[in-house]
This record gives structure tokens, sequence and C-alpha cells, in this order.
């Protein structure tokens, strides 16, 4: 249990700062019934992410990776965004020194109104052709779940498409990656809901604490992040408490 003392002095550290980031990842939508990647109800078939979400499982079997795809954009589809994504919301909405980096593909923390997500991993929800055909439809978002044909096709070409996320060997966008730069310059830097095991998103809270933030870590099974402050808890319990104590 994470004393109360705890809470004061991130709440005073909050009121006091001018520029807060949050990083965050699976475990944010956890309470809304997305299963996250590392935990037993996480596993699709028994396969791990590491094992489907890379370019050479896309070659070796498309089928099978739209499958997995098919079944995390089912579970998002029918999931709705919990108290943790509302509280990031309202704060993105209250203060112009708010950013938001998540590695969640799951679009929550825009459907909750969450202003400036920067979207580290991409959306699920965006389909592209893997020949970059370049024709006028070869990027595409697409929200029907289940998806009508697998594996997607480019309208253009009719070459296999794939979903617009970043996978296991591939680099972060370039857009995504410069607007996280920028958001590690903060005062207050939250970690939250993430096993921090995948880089460089794993790396983020780090670099914000060498630029000078203090950091924290929200996560119920906490301890892999390099923070001042760990709150072990559930994000939606958290930062609905964080919340109460800076409003
Ligand atoms: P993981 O599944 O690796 O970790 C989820 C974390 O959430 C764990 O540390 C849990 O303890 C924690 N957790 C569970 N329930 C929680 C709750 N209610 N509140 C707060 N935390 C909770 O997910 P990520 O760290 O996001 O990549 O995974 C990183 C990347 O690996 C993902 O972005 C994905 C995956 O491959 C891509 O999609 C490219």
């Amino acid at each position: 249990m994470t004393a109360e003392a705890d809470f004061r002095s991130l709440a005073a550290r909050w009121r006091s700062s001018a520029r807060w980031t949050v990083v965050t990842g699976a475990g944010v939508s956890a309470a809304s019934g997305v299963p996250t990647f590392r935990s037993s109800d996480g596993l699709w078939e028994n396969f791990r992410p590491e094992e489907l979400a890379t370019p050479e499982a896309f070659s070796r079997d498309p089928r099978r990776v739209w499958e997995w795809y098919d079944w995390r954009r089912q579970k998002i589809a029918a999931a709705r965004p919990n108290r943790a994504h509302e509280v990031l919301a309202s704060w993105s909405q209250r203060q112009t020194g708010f950013r938001l980096i998540t590695q969640n593909v799951d679009g929550l923390h825009e459907r909750a109104g969450t202003a400036r997500v920067i979207r580290f991993h991409g959306s699920i929800w965006d389909i592209r052709c893997v020949n970059s055909c370049g024709g006028a439809g070869s990027r595409w978002t697409d929200t029907r779940a289940p998806l009508p044909e697998i594996p997607v096709r480019c309208p253009d070409c009719r070459g296999l498409a794939r979903p617009g996320v970043v996978w296991f060997g591939e680099a972060i966008g370039a857009e995504a990656l410069a607007e996280a730069q920028e958001a590690l310059e903060c005062d207050v830097c939250l970690v939250v809901g993430t096993s921090s095991v995948v880089y460089p998103a794993a790396g983020l809270a780090s670099q914000a604490r060498q630029r000078g933030a203090w950091t924290v870590e929200i996560n119920p099974e906490p301890g892999a992040a390099d923070v001042d402050l760990v709150i072990a808890g559930k994000a939606e319990e958290v930062l609905d408490k964080i919340d109460s104590l800076i409003h």
C-alpha cells in the first residue's frame, strides 16, 4: 500500500509544475477489457507478441498475423475508455503543458477526448499497402471489426496490406519520435501501465529523468521503470485519486 505521503508529494509537485508528461502502456486499457500483452489473457493461441508483431512473421503467414489483429480489434471495438483514460483526457484539456505519449494502438485515449496524443506505436485502425504502391487509397483507416476479408488487400494494387502499427525491429515514426523528444522536456513524468520492456518506449521515463523531470511509475506490479517514486496500484484508481488531490 502506497503511503498517503507519496500521493501528497506527487500532488504538490504536480501543482507547482508547468509541464507534465504521461507515458502509457497496455495496463491503462486493462480495466476496459483490452488484454495486456504480457499477461496470461493477453496471449493469443499461445503466441507471444514478439512472435507475431514482426515483419518476418507477416511475410511467413500474413493470415495468422491478421487473425491476431482482428481478434484485438474486436476486443477494442467492444471496449470503452475507463477512468484512467478519462482523467488523462481531462488533464490534457485543462493544462496546455500536458503531453501524453502512448504505446497503445487501441485509440482509447483519443476516444476519451485526450488532446495532442503522441502515438508511439501507430494505430490498430490504420492499414497500409505492404508494397507502398503509392496509390491514392494505399493508406487508410478501417474501424470494422471483424474485418470482412483476411488478409486485408490494398484496394489499389490488390497486394497485401498490413496494420499501420510499429512492429518489432521497425523504426518509430519520425513525427512521433520528434514529438516525444519534445514532450520529455517536462517537470513531472508519469509512466503508467507498462512493463517497460519494449524499447525505445521503455527508455522514455529515464530520458525524462536525465533531463531533470521528477518521474513516477504507476503499476500494480511496478519495478521495471527507472523513476523517483513508485506508486503500486491500478491506473484507473491511482489516477482518479491524484485527480481528486490536484483539482
Ligand atoms: P505489457 O503487456 O508488456 O505490460 C502491461 C503492464 O500493465 C504490466 O506491467 C502490468 O503490471 C500493468 N498493468 C496491468 N493492469 C494494470 C492496471 N489496471 N493499471 C496499471 N497497470 C496495469 O504492455 P506494454 O508495456 O504496453 O507493441 O507493452 C509494450 C509493447 O509491447 C506494446 O506497445 C506492444 C507490445 O508488443 C506494439 O504494439 C508495437
